[in-house]
Parts: structure tokens; sequence; C-alpha cells
């Protein structure tokens, strides 16, 4: 087993440090201005990618959707991709983080508080840290299954743009939390899931198909969720594009979430009552074991 492998060695030497505004810092004294627009307004959009092997999992697709986010909220980008690239590798690098994940953050910046966009342009305010997560851990979550509970989706319009502002998302996960499930599924007015509080809803069929609710403003396109579509191809697996009810859910064969940081989890219960026959479903599990035989795997070298 490499050094890097074991929980306890895989940390930076002197502490964390993040990329913040041009300059890397200790992870402690890390900060932003108080009228950071991101702050006082959620004015800000975000990725989170894996980092697994010492290498960074689909950068390309989430820098893509980072471009789309920063288009739709016409907020200009902090500098070229390849800059970003070499930052994001950087901060990786830094932290010495073989297994976890990398997580940034762009928003319109600071100027002084009030609603519409700065007259005059503000530069973009940019934020990349890094954390080392467990492995095992993560495993040993995957082979037990979590369970999800349902809630009304109270969130804004265009969850297709990822922006820092997560507070219906933050209530849903501690409402969950406090129902002793790990996961809050939002169901539209129609009674149609659409996701998770951090993750993609999916189940699977009787008959063997796997099915999530195609792209649309009431979902993020989750960058996981398009790489099980891969997976999916390359297994001879069909994906239906539609919306499912809670109650198609509860009877469903399977059930799971993808997200960069969760790959694929199976569901195993749903507000209480067992998905399939309560175990984690074997399709979720080969999906989530072949995942990274398709992904994108951008090499951090230490
Ligand atoms: N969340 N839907 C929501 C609301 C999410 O927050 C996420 C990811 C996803 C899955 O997207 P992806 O496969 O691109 O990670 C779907 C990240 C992990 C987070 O907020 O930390």
């Amino acid at each position: 087993m490499s050094p890097s492998l074991s929980p306890g060695r895989a940390k930076a030497p002197n502490g964390r440090i993040a990329y913040v505004n041009g300059r890397y810092i200790p992870h402690a004294r890390a900060s932003v201005h108080i009228e950071d627009r991101g702050y006082q307004f959620a004015d800000a959009v975000y990725e989170a990618c894996e980092v697994r092997d010492g290498a960074i999992i689909d950068l390309t697709r989430h820098l893509d959707r980072l471009d789309r986010s920063l288009a739709a909220l016409r907020i200009s980008r902090p500098m070229s991709r390849p800059a970003l690239v070499f930052i994001v590798r950087e901060v990786v690098r830094r932290n010495l983080v073989h297994d976890g994940s990398v997580y940034l953050q762009v928003g319109r910046g600071v100027a002084r508080r009030d609603h519409p966009f700065p007259s005059a342009p503000v530069a973009p305010s940019i934020v990349i840290t890094a954390k080392h997560t467990d492995r095992a851990t993560s495993e040993r979550l995957a082979s037990a299954g979590i369970g999800v509970i349902t809630l009304a989706d109270n969130r804004w319009g265009r969850v297709d743009i990822k922006t820092v502002g997560l507070l219906a998302n933050v209530l849903a996960k501690q409402a969950a939390r406090e129902a002793g499930a790990r996961e809050a599924w939002f169901v539209d007015a129609g009674g149609f899931v659409t996701e998770g509080g951090s993750s993609n809803a999916w189940i699977v069929t009787a008959d063997g198909k796997l099915v999530t609710r195609p792209d649309s403003a009431a979902i993020l396109s989750g960058i996981t969720r398009r790489g099980v579509f891969d997976v999916a191809k390359v297994a001879g697996l069909t994906v239906e594009l539609r919306p499912f009810t809670v109650a198609e859910a509860k009877a469903a064969r399977e059930a799971f979430v993808t997200s960069a940081t969760s790959i694929v989890l199976p569901v195993v219960a749903i507000d209480g009552n067992p998905v399939g026959n309560g175990h984690p479903g074997s399709i979720a599990l080969e999906l989530r074991l072949r995942f990274h035989d398709v992904a994108e795997a951008t090499l951090v070298v230490n």
C-alpha cells in the first residue's frame, strides 16, 4: 500500500492550503471580503469534483458546466481554461489529496451592497479548496446502501445552474439526517421526483431499465449522471429519460443516487419503506464498480 493511501498520511504536511483570488493561503487563514456578492447574495456558482487515486475525475465536463453556469448568470470567467486547470491541480497537489474532492467557487466579485450587478466592472472572485476523504468509509456506505426521505421541491426555478444558493438543499438534507436518512429527494407539484439535495435520483425498473429525469431547469445536469449514461452504454443497459413518481420509486427493483462525491450510492429505503429486498441493488453496485473505467482522469503529479 502506498503511504498516501493510509488516511492519517494523506494530509498536507503543513496543513491545508486554499487558493483565494490569486494566492495560495493556509486554509485556517483563508477568507473573502464581507461584501463578496457570493457571501451576501449567493451570487456565485461552484463545482465539486472527485479526486481518486491522485487524479481529478471528469474535470473537463465539470469545467464545461462551470462555463455554462457562469454564462447563465453573466459572470465573467476568472481566467483561461488552462490556467484554471493548472490551479485546480495545484490545489489538489499542495494538499496531497489522493482520494477526496476539489471544490471551486466563482462569484460575481466584491462590490458595495446593491442588488443589481455592479455598474463598474469588478473582478470575479475565485476560491478553490481540496479535501481528503476516506475511501473505505465510502465503500462501506455503498455496501450498506442509504435511506432517502421525500419532500416538496421548494427551490427556485433554475436549479440547472449550479449556484451556491443552496438553503433549500441544506434544510432538506438536515431533515433527512434528522429522519435517520442520508439524502432527501425533492418532489415536484405533480408528484414526480426531481432530484436529491446533492445528487441525481434514479430507479431501476422490473425489467432492468435505468430511469432518470431528463435535463430541464428542474434538475442539475449531473456530471456523474452523464458518466452513468456512458457506463450504461458500454454495459448494454437501457436508460429511459422520464420523470418517475415516489410511488413508482418505492415499488422499483432498485433505486440509487449519483454525484461526484458519492459516485453511485444504492438507495435501500424511501420514506422508511424498503426498496426491492431492502439491500443494495446489483445494477447500482455494478454501475459504481465500472464508473471509473469510463470516466476521464486528470492526473495530479505530486
Ligand atoms: N452536488 N443535484 C444536485 C442538487 C447536486 O448538488 C449535485 C452535486 C448533483 C450531482 O451532480 P454531479 O454528478 O455533477 O456531482 C445533482 C455536489 C457534489 C455538491 O454540492 O457537493
